[in-house]
């Protein structure tokens, strides 16, 4: 009987997703495995919306973004009576392995359908927040931070033009991932980021010294999910204790579209083709991903639960090249 596998992909779009789904089916073919696409997340499992790929469905998705199979946080999928639905088609259609692409709320749902329905689950992390236990990048990160960075380019020519400073506000409700690598790479003077504590006082004392260096631009990077609240809520509590002018900008989902770059590319080929490749060694209920350059597994729980780390000298990186 030949095996069959179904793709889908979950939660928050990221660029590298398409790339991703085209390494599944290809090498599920390669492999000798049918394959179909499950449109919109979890939906499609609960809704019964599958439909069977072959070469041609995915021919000339790798440079696009978004995903081609739609996506949805699905809350139908969430409910016991959801899973069941998703549980019986599966059986009638005689499915034997699903493979989720998505972030920690598409885990989430993979430990549970899996653990409870006990279906045979694989995960590939899919999210441009980078906050995954289990792999050193997610899909969708590499390109995120490249397109931010092309708007904190562009902002930085106007705000040095008019000597301003700008607070940007970077994607990541609870990780600082995105922010720490745009605020490096981007030359900020600082960067707020969920996972460490923001004094705004030490942050307007760090702004006016700097001003008074006679820095002709100052760009504070903030995470949207910073506990001191998002940029404009930073910018409002800092304005009495500076003495400048100052503007906000929210990058907001720009950050999220777009063409992948080779990295996520690269990343989401090689574990599209990993996953495929642990179906036929009977791994499941895993994420896969790469640490250190090679394939990891890990647990469904240990991705969300374990926290991925920031590094925190980059922290001191930025501050001594900010200064
Ligand atoms: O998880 C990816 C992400 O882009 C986060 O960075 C952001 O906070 C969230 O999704 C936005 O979610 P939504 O698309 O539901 O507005």
């Amino acid at each position: 009987m030949t095996t069959k596998i179904a793709v889908l992909t979950s939660g928050g779009d990221a660029p590298g997703m398409n790339a991703a789904i085209r390494a599944v089916v290809r090498t599920s073919l390669h492999f000798g495995f049918a394959v179909s696409g499950v449109r919109d997340g979890y939906n499609g499992l609960v809704f019964n919306n599958i439909e069977e790929l072959d070469r041609s469905s995915v021919a000339n998705i790798i440079q696009r973004g978004g995903t081609i199979l739609g996506t949805a946080r699905s809350s139908d999928f969430e409910t016991a009576e959801g899973m069941d639905k998703a549980k019986k088609v599966l059986v009638e259609r005689g499915i034997d392995v699903l493979i989720v692409i998505g972030g920690d709320g598409t885990m989430r749902g993979a430990k549970q359908f899996s653990e409870e329905h006990d279906v045979n689950v694989l995960g590939l992390p899919g999210t441009i927040d980078n906050d995954l236990y289990g792999t050193d990048f997610t899909i969708g990160f590499d390109t995120a931070i490249n397109n931010a960075l092309e708007a904190i380019d562009r902002i930085r020519d106007t705000a040095a033009s008019l000597e301003r400073l700008f607070f940007v506000e970077v994607m990541g409700r609870f990780s600082g991932f995105i922010g720490l690598a745009v605020g490096l790479a981007g030359g900020a003077e600082d960067v707020l980021i969920p996972e460490t504590p923001t004094d705004v006082n030490a942050l307007a004392n760090k702004i006016n010294e700097s001003t008074r260096k006679g820095k002709k631009s100052n760009i504070i990077i903030v995470s949207e999910g910073d506990e001191a609240g998002n940029a404009f809520t930073i910018a409002e509590k800092v304005k009495d204790c500076i003495k400048e002018d100052y503007r906000v900008a929210v990058l907001g989902y720009i950050q999220r579209g777009g063409s992948p770059t080779a990295n996520d590319r690269i990343l989401a080929s090689k574990l599209g083709f990993a996953a495929v490749e642990a179906v036929q060694k009977g791994i499941k209920g895993c994420m896969v991903g790469e640490v250190d350059k090679k394939i990891v597994f890990t647990p469904f729980e240990d991705t969300y639960k374990k926290k991925k780390k920031i590094d925190p000298a980059i922290y001191k990186i930025i501050e001594i090249l900010a200064t």
